[in-house]
């Protein structure tokens, strides 16, 4: 099966024509992953936005650009990092002319989990990173409480470290007033995760 690929052209190539759920009807592309075979980091996010699903890469858009500063501002190399999502199609509704995001139902996710499985297995990162509920409750666990348990090391068997924070988008989302604030909780959780990598 495809997403036994032993390396990342090849799973890329496979997920390029994966119609394991109906989203690829109504995305433009597969979104893979990107980044180094051998990054020592790698962060999961949800599904890729309107940009990425234009452009064809992860984490381009809005979001991507808050999570570029914050990996700066906490000293990781953006360009060693892997990035990746859950969901590697878009999902969307339309709203006149606009294309508007739509979290991936479990189905989508069941779907698209033999790439997720695939590529930490192939990359072997030292330490992953949850962006968001949809990553930390579907690679940590189901109840998983993103605000109250993010920035903290969680057992798993997918990296020797394994974290949570929140998604990048969320801080797009925040309140004047708070916006500085969450920034700097994330760029705080993402130093923590660099000093993990450092160790793991
Ligand atoms: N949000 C995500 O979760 N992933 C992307 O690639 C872009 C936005």
């Amino acid at each position: 099966m495809a997403a036994e690929a032993v390396d990342l052209p090849a799973a890329r190539a496979a997920a390029g024509g994966c119609h394991a759920c109906e989203l690829w009807r109504s995305a433009t592309q597969t979104v893979f992953g990107e980044g180094p075979s051998n990054a020592d980091l790698m962060l999961v996010g949800e599904q890729p936005g309107d940009r990425e699903d234009v452009e064809g890469h992860p984490f381009v858009g809005p979001a991507g650009r808050i999570l570029r500063q914050a990996l700066g501002d906490a000293g990781i190399d953006h360009d060693r990092v892997y990035v990746t999502n859950v969901v590697k199609h878009f999902r969307w509704t339309p709203r006149g002319k606009r294309r508007i995001h739509q979290r991936p139902a479990a189905e989508h996710i069941r779907a698209c989990r033999p790439w997720l499985d695939a590529e930490p297995r192939i990359v072997h990162p030292r330490v992953l990173v949850c962006l968001g509920a949809t990553a930390a409750q579907a690679l940590i666990a189901p109840a998983f409480g993103v605000s109250t348990d993010r920035g903290v090391p969680v057992p798993s068997p997918l990296a020797p470290r394994v974290f949570a924070t929140v998604h990048p988008s969320s801080i797009l989302r925040a309140r004047d007033e708070s916006r500085e604030r969450e920034y700097d909780a994330f760029v705080r959780d993402l130093r923590a995760v660099a000093d993990a990598a450092r160790v793991a």
